[in-house]
């Protein structure tokens, strides 16, 4: 990825042993080799995420924070534990970590426990116009009640941000800013550090959802200066339904609970109840432990092979797939940015998204196809959809070269 490197040593980058931690990727479909470019919507899992989650089930699996026998113990180290490795990812204490089903939730617990009380008629909330719908409807069913109002900044041509456009959008009514790091429709970086520096000086809130960034860029919270940071750990190797959100320590302190059940509480009453400190004030019920384990060792996995090196590797192949989808016949690019991510979206000539999906997949090239929840980027740029190949550490030339090879046999039949 084009993006801000860390300074991390890049280790010897072996793509092939690489991928061979990654046990799916020797499935066999359609009867030949995968090539899997659907990493945007989820990532495939190394075979130390699987051995963490299986060691979890196997030797320390029971409840959390309740009980004293020597499981549960296991259990609350081995979740705490992992509430550490994640606070040292993103540099923050550990109570700036909240634990949630993923960055959907996290936006969803800004959007109900930070802004709504906030909220007053005829605020704005501004967004950008290339949100996914999880960074929009949060905010659009606090402001419906509230009657305040939606803004989105608007995309220019080549997919990137219209940065005038969006600081000419900042006034006194804006109330809260949301902002994508890295979409997951064009593969845009957006200049969040500009972006936070301009909301701070008018001490605007800014939430940067980070779903497709945390596997691709060094996220150092404190410098970032954003006041929350969204991630779901399974678009950075780690398992579904579970993520968090980082948010300053002050911030979570004074913000009431959303959901309520247990855990959450410090004393009830049919009277009244009071709240547990941050974070545990937001993670009601059993919380998911085995996926804070895997997130971690998701982490961990991530930083054996080095994030500087990873970064590099995608952004060798995405100039490579960039310039083979360059030579067929009738295919059009959507989201050429400067500063880039590995995404490669387009649409083509005579085929709707879904029928060239449906090609790609009989060659073994597994894609995502649709408005990939992101209708109003869509209706920018006129397309109902797009097809969309996206990069991961363990995708090769091979995986390139077999969607170029399959995107010029879908061209001569749609011809
Ligand atoms: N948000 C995921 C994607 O972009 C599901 O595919």
């Amino acid at each position: 990825m084009n993006a801000p490197l860390t300074g991390q040593p890049a280790l010897a980058f072996d793509i092939d042993a690489i991928r061979a931690q990654f046990p799916i990727l020797s499935e066999q479909v359609r009867g030949g080799r995968l090539a899997y470019l659907d990493n945007a919507a989820t990532t495939q899992k190394p075979e130390s995420v699987l051995a963490a989650i299986d060691d979890y089930y196997r030797h320390k699996n029971s409840n959390v924070h309740r009980a004293v026998h020597d499981l549960a113990e296991r259990a609350t180290t081995a979740y705490e534990g992992a509430r550490d490795r994640i606070a040292q990812w993103f540099k923050v204490a550990r109570e700036e970590i909240v634990f949630t089903r993923g960055t959907t939730e996290a936006i969803n617990l800004v959007a109900y426990s930070f802004l709504r009380p906030r909220l007053q008629a005829g605020d704005e909330v501004l967004l950008t116009g290339m949100e996914h719908h999880s960074n929009i409807v949060p905010w659009q069913l606090v402001a419906k009640e509230k009657g305040a109002k939606i803004v989105a900044a608007p995309v220019l041509d080549d997919g990137s941000l219209d940065l005038e456009g969006w600081t000419a959008l900042l006034n006194e009514r804006t109330k809260f800013i949301a902002v994508v790091h890295v979409s997951n429709s064009l593969g845009t970086v957006n200049p969040v550090e500009q972006m936070i520096a301009a909301a701070k000086a008018r001490g605007i809130p800014v939430l940067v959802d980070g779903a497709q960034s945390v596997a691709h860029i060094a996220i150092d919270f404190p410098a970032l200066g954003a006041d929350f940071y969204t991630c779901s750990a399974h678009k950075a190797y780690g398992p579904t339904g579970f993520g968090c959100l980082v948010a300053k320590r002050a911030i979570l302190d004074a913000m009431p609970p959303w959901h309520g059940g247990g855990d959450m509480i410090r004393t009830v009453s049919f009277e009244e109840s009071t709240w547990n400190e941050a974070p545990y004030r937001f993670e009601a019920g059993t919380p998911d432990m085995a996926g804070a384990v895997g997130f971690a060792a998701a982490l961990d996995w991530i930083a054996s092979v080095g994030l500087d090196a990873i970064a590099a590797h995608e952004h060798a192949l995405l100039l490579e797939g960039t310039a083979l989808l360059a030579a067929v016949p009738g295919l059009r690019m959507i989201g050429t940015a400067k500063n880039k991510g590995g995404i490669l979206a387009f649409v083509m000539d005579g085929g709707h998204a879904q029928d060239i999906g449906t090609i790609l997949d009989q060659y073994g090239v597994a894609v995502r196809t649709g408005h990939h929840c992101t209708m109003p980027l869509m209706a920018r740029f006129g397309v109902p959809a797009t097809v969309r190949a996206s990069l991961a550490a363990y995708n090769n030339r091979e995986d390139l070269e077999q969607l170029a090879k399959a995107l010029h046999k879908a061209s001569r039949l749609l011809a």
